[in-house]
Order: structure tokens, then C-alpha cells, then sequence
């Protein structure tokens, strides 16, 4: 899978997937199967299941990688979802996973350049991301 940002449309839902805030968490490959199997090309068929489950089971991808948007509603936030302005800056320990950081903040890598983040930032805290700082999903064992 690339990094680029990936959309499914049906006539009544837009699912969209950010592979970079993915922790391979796997709550949507449980929670909808048909609709979210990753040995298909198209991962994702919105159309495999009613609307409101594939928005519900999107609500509990704990990163915000995956977003849904039902066409003449407005868009519900996910679980993962960025806080808003003024909120405070919340820090989640995954178990044998990530470190994951929702807010805005000042990031310093190595302790030296200073750059400013907002959004979600999902640190690895095991040791076998092929991308350190960040938690590429190799915690799981994949
Ligand atoms: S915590 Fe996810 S790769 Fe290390």
C-alpha cells in the first residue's frame, strides 16, 4: 500500500484512509470484514454492508486513518479524530504499541530542530519501526 491518502465512494458514503496514521489496529478488519478485507486490491467496499455499520465501525479506528462522510450530513467525527482548537494536547499508551499524541505540539525528534505539529502523531515505542520515530505497524509482528 502507498502513503497517499485512499478513497471509496458509493452514491451514499465517502470512506477515506490515510495508510500514514495507520497502527494496524485492526478494529475495522474485525468490525466489517466484507467491507474492509485486505487481501483485495480495493480494500475497502463501502457497498458490502449498510451505511450506518461501515460509519460505525470507521468510528472506532482509534488514529482517525479512516474517515467516513455520508453525502448531506455532516462529516462524524471519529475516534481518532484531531481535537479542536483550545483543547488540550492528550497522550494515549497503546499496549505493546505506539505512543500516540492528538493535539498540537512542538516536536523535536533529535533534540533539535523544533517543528510544530498538529494532528495526530503516532510514535513508536518498540523498537522495530522501519520509520523511527514513527510506528509503522511492526509491533503487531507484520
Ligand atoms: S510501536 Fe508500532 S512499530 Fe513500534
Amino acid at each position: 500500500m502507498s502513503g497517499k491518502l485512499q478513497v471509496f465512494k458509493t452514491e451514499a458514503l465517502v470512506v477515506t484512509f490515510d495508510p500514514t496514521l495507520c497502527i494496524h489496529s485492526a478494529e475495522c478488519l474485525r468490525g466489517l470484514p466484507a467491507v474492509f478485507d485486505v487481501s483485495r486490491v480495493a480494500w475497502i467496499k463501502p457497498d458490502a454492508a449498510p451505511t450506518e455499520q461501515v460509519v460505525e465501525v470507521v468510528g472506532r479506528c482509534p488514529t482517525g486513518a479512516l474517515q467516513a462522510i455520508q453525502r448531506g450530513k455532516p462529516p462524524v467525527p471519529a475516534a481518532g479524530a484531531v481535537p479542536g482548537p483550545g483543547e488540550r494536547v492528550r497522550v494515549e499508551l497503546r499496549e505493546d504499541g505506539p505512543v500516540i499524541i492528538r493535539g498540537a505540539i512542538d516536536f523535536s525528534p533529535d533534540l533539535g530542530q523544533v517543528e510544530p505539529r498538529e494532528g495526530i502523531l503516532s510514535l513508536c515505542r518498540c523498537g522495530r519501526s522501519a520509520s523511527p520515530p514513527f510506528c509503522d505497524g511492526s509491533h503487531g509482528g507484520r
